[in-house]
């Protein structure tokens, strides 16, 4: 078991360690020292503001980068006015771009009123050389520009950035190494992601995640089950294990495991309550899988499973290796086993050469899966996808239309499908205080519907049955038994 480093046992006379993570605890070490005499010098504590766009998989890196800095003795804050600013950017369509360089036109303004502000940006968009050459050319004031692979360096590019004036630039373009072991800092004191696996092989002719996120590579079973252990000790009641597509955990280890093995294990472990996880890919979706969620009440009875297209020719121009039929069939198989379970998924609208017809398949599949919430997208154009170069992409207002009929139909179903437990008492982890109603919380259910219910503060992190009266459309109206 790895045991944590003490920063003031560190000697920093010494020339930096090769090896991870002992490498970056003394550049925190390091780090903490300029820090400090900074602090010093502007009679302030230092600030810093990370704000995340995208998926869990960057919220968790994220709760890694805040781990980091408050060790280095920054002081976590909401506001973009803070001495150090990081953008964690997103790049899976292309406004999530367009959202970022809007938005650093407004930093570059704080940072004229707080020269000792540093920014930074890090994640998937990083990851685009063309990106980082536009970067490099027009926004000069940013001051660290890093990728998806080495986040767990934080500590020695925040050394050098605080040591030297300009910008600097550190993108890998793949990685096979896994650095575990440095701090966290969760959002939630009950709830935590653990990342399962990193990148992606599967190559969606739409997606550019497996070029920005490389190649995939899956933990080491012990390193996951050891922490969620250690979550569990410091009060964690509910795990999400995060990679794109879990379902392909572990093939590529040195003593293979399934990704059913590993939940099994993971259910295994004492005080844990529940164990969510995302995402499934259909084409993976195994029947051990199926068998090991209907036999475990503590994995939750949910499951993502993005569909993207309903026309069996357009998932095949996706690559997504599976037809609209054995789609279908998987539902029906999952359904059989679990027959209470949620399904969630993802649709993408618009994709090249989609004519009505192909549409209407996607139509059918919302018809007859009947999901419980959808995530629908206009299908968006990212450079260097096979999807980019078709050459039948499809006009604006066509896709437009067919987006808002989608909308409109899984919206409605979602709102029937919701409504199917009412009357009925299930367990709710409470996550907060009602923002609008003090007098109410606001929690889960295992299938992820949100509940509002009266109670208080106290409540917050426990799991409690609540009665659920009355479905307000996606959420619930309850009371405590
Ligand atoms: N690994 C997950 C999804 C990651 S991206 C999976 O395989 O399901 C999340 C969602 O973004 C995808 O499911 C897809 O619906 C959507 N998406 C990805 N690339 C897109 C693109 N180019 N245009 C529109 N939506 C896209
Ligand atoms: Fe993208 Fe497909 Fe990988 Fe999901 S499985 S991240 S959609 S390439
Ligand atoms: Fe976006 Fe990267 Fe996630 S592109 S969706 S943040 S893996």
């Amino acid at each position: 078991m790895f045991n944590e480093i003490n920063l003031d046992e560190i000697d920093l006379t010494e020339s930096p360690p090769s090896e991870e993570p002992r490498r970056q605890y003394y550049f925190m070490a390091k780090c903490r020292e300029l820090v400090r005499k900074k602090k010093e010098e502007l009679g302030r504590p230092l600030s810093f503001c990370i704000e995340t766009f995208g998926c869990q998989m960057n919220a968790r890196d994220s709760e890694k980068l805040r781990g980091i800095l408050e060790e280095i003795g920054y002081i976590k804050s909401d506001s973009e006015s803070s001495d150090f600013v990081i953008y964690n950017t997103c790049t899976v369509r292309e406004n999530a771009n367009l959202r970022v360089y809007g938005r650093l036109g407004y930093l570059h303004a704080l940072k004229k009123k707080n020269p000792h502000m540093m920014i930074g940006l890090c994640g998937c968009m990083m990851q685009e050389p063309e990106v980082v050459e536009k970067l490099k050319k027009s926004y000069r004031f940013v001051n660290l520009i890093f990728g998806t692979h080495n986040i767990y360096k934080l500590a020695e590019l925040v050394t050098e950035a605080l040591e030297q004036d300009g910008m600097i630039v550190d993108i890998w373009k793949d990685t096979d190494q896994i650095v575990e072991n440095l701090p966290i800092d969760r959002k939630y004191p009950f709830k935590s992601g653990v990342n399962i696996m990193f990148g992606c092989n599967n190559f969606c002719s739409y997606c550019i995640v497996p070029y920005v996120r490389g190649r995939e590579r899956s933990r080491l079973p012990e390193e996951i089950l050891e922490e969620i252990r250690r979550l569990v000790d410091d009060g964690v009641k509910e795990i999400m294990l995060l990679g794109q597509n879990v379902n392909s955990y572990g093939r590529n280890l040195a003593q293979p495991l399934s990704f059913a093995e590993l939940l099994e294990q993971a259910a295994g472990i004492d005080g844990l309550e529940r164990i969510r996880f995302m995402t499934s890919h259909p084409k993976d979706l195994s029947e051990e899988l199926i068998e090991v969620m209907s036999r475990y009440p503590k994995i939750c009875p949910h499951l993502h499973l993005p569909v993207q297209s309903g026309s069996t020719e357009i998932l095949r121009q996706m690559n997504r290796r599976y037809t609209k039929e054995s789609y279908l069939a998987l539902v029906d198989r999952i359904r059989a086993s679990i027959p209470d379970i949620s399904l969630t998924t993802d649709i993408i609208v618009g994709f090249p050469g989609e004519t009505e017809e192909d549409f209407m398949e996607t139509m059918d599949v919302v018809e007859k899966v009947r999901y419980d919430s959808a995530f629908t997208f206009i299908y968006s154009k990212r450079t260097g996808t096979p999807a980019a170069a078709m050459d039948n992409q499809i006009p604006e207002e066509v896709v437009k239309d067919r987006f808002d009929r989608l909308l409109a139909r899984v919206q409605e179903i979602a709102r029937e499908q919701s409504s199917r437990f009412e009357g009925r008492t299930m367990d709710v982890l409470v996550e907060a205080v009602n923002e609008q109603d003090s007098s109410l919380v606001t929690g889960r259910l295992a299938n992820n519907l949100v509940v509002h219910f009266p109670g208080d503060a106290s409540m917050i992190g426990t799991i409690l049955p609540v009665h659920l009266d009355c479905c307000k459309g996606f959420y619930y109206i309850g009371s405590t038994v």
